[in-house]
């Protein structure tokens, strides 16, 4: 019995390892299928990895004047290199004290954007370099940080492996984004970490959340515990599929929250940032305090407008898409892997008919032998 158990329990396992998701170049997937509760599709893959950039560690000190800091130059070649500037444009814009109840002006600098190294006493440090946007308080003005996509996304599964350090009256932020002259018409999913707050608590929301005669709309945001009270200081992968039908947010894969209304329905920016405004929202930071968005990747799956089209090439170069079908016939993933910015196929259904005819047929001998083994 027992040597019966055994080898019908080798057989399973060879079937079960025929479905086992490849390791595999991004050019060969024809599409990305997320995990999670709303399964989806998209058809195109970015990854940004700060984990190992020694070469473009540089920590600009602070700016002290509003001038110096909207005048600022990038802090590394990092941040001028095609494959930056290809997706991301660092923001230099201020606001001053008229909006939104803030009490000072707040100035977005590229000085505050830059590739830093562990620190030899840092224990969390679970990689050698990373990202990090800095907003700091002086008398008279805020300075901020903030990256913006510099082209539209139309649906998109975004993460970053991230933490937020610092002083409270900060904001720190992942969102999605698409401006409009009326507060109504904004759309915006986001994934917000305020450093007065719970170190246990995120706010994730679908703006607007209130409008502009001062009502509020509760059914727009959330206000989450991180999964076993998890401190947003710690490494953590937060991450934000946003669906045709809702956005569901995740931190380190358990979902924290999922908001069905005013779902973005039109194509939007990607952007990140810490800011502070003295706001009753924010905070108000004290002078000379410092508060940190502190990035190790970024990975974005994603469809865009002329996705259509972008699918349509790379089928072109692809022998073994099926244009008939509706997703695609090379699907891969980005949850079912070991290694951060592997990707996996998950299945090719129109790989050599023989190599899966071969396969299927292998499976379903062993299988049979495995069950008559057993019931034997
Ligand atoms: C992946 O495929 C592309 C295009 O065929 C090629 O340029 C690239 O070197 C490949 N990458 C790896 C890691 O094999
Ligand atoms: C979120 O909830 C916590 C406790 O449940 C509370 O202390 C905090 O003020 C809330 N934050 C917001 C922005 O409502
Ligand atoms: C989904 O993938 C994430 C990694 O992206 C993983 O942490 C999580 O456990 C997966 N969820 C399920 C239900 O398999
Ligand atoms: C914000 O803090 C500064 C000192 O850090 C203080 O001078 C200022 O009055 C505060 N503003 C508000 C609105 O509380
Ligand atoms: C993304 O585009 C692909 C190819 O056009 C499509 O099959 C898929 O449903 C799209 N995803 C979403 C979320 O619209």
């Amino acid at each position: 019995m027992a040597t019966r158990l055994a080898l019908a329990a080798i057989l399973f396992t060879i079937v079960v390892a025929e479905d086992e998701p490849q390791p595999v170049n991004q050019s060969d997937c024809g599409c990305y299928l997320i995990n999670g509760s709303v399964p989806t599709y998209y058809s195109q893959r970015m990854f940004f990895d700060f984990r190992d950039l020694e070469a473009s560690v540089n920590v600009p000190d602070p700016l002290d004047s509003v001038t110096a800091n909207s005048d600022a130059s990038t802090s590394s070649d990092y941040f001028e290199s095609e494959g930056f500037l290809g997706v991301w444009e660092l923001q230099g814009w201020s606001r001053h004290v008229d909006h939104d109840g803030s009490t000072v002006t707040m100035v977005n600098t590229p000085n505050n954007v830059y590739i830093e190294a562990k620190d030899d006493d840092d224990d969390d440090a679970t990689s050698d370099t990373f990202l990090t946007m800095r907003t700091k308080r002086f008398p008279k003005f805020q300075t901020a940080a903030e990256i913006s996509s510099n082209s539209d996304y139309f649906y998109v599964s975004l993460r970053m492996l991230a933490r937020t350090i610092g002083a409270p009256g900060a904001v720190t932020a992942m969102f999605t984004y698409r401006d409009s002259d009326e507060l109504a018409n904004v759309q915006e999913s986001d994934i917000e970490i305020l450093t007065k707050g719970r170190r246990d608590k995120i706010q994730y929301t679908n703006q607007p959340s209130y409008s502009d005669d001062g009502d509020e709309f509760p059914e727009a945001t959330r206000n989450a515990s991180t999964p076993g009270n998890r401190l947003w200081s710690e490494w953590m992968v937060h991450r934000m599929d946003w669906t045709p039908d809702t956005v569901i947010w995740y931190v380190d894969g358990e979902e924290t929250a999922n908001i069905e209304f005013q779902t973005p329905t039109d194509p939007c920016r990607v952007i990140f940032n810490a800011w502070g405004n003295g706001g009753s929202w924010s905070g108000n930071m004290s002078v000379y305090d410092e508060a940190y968005l502190q990035i190790q990747w970024i990975e974005m799956i994603y469809n865009t407008t002329d996705g259509v089209e972008a699918s349509k090439k790379r089928s072109a170069s692809l022998s073994v898409r099926d244009d008939d079908d509706e997703g695609c016939t090379a699907v891969c993933s980005i949850d079912e892997r070991d290694e951060v910015g592997e990707v996996m196929l998950l299945w090719d259904s129109g790989a050599p008919r023989m190599g899966s005819w071969v396969g299927a047929t292998w499976a379903a001998f062993f299988t049979a032998v495995a069950l008559i083994l057993l019931a034997w």
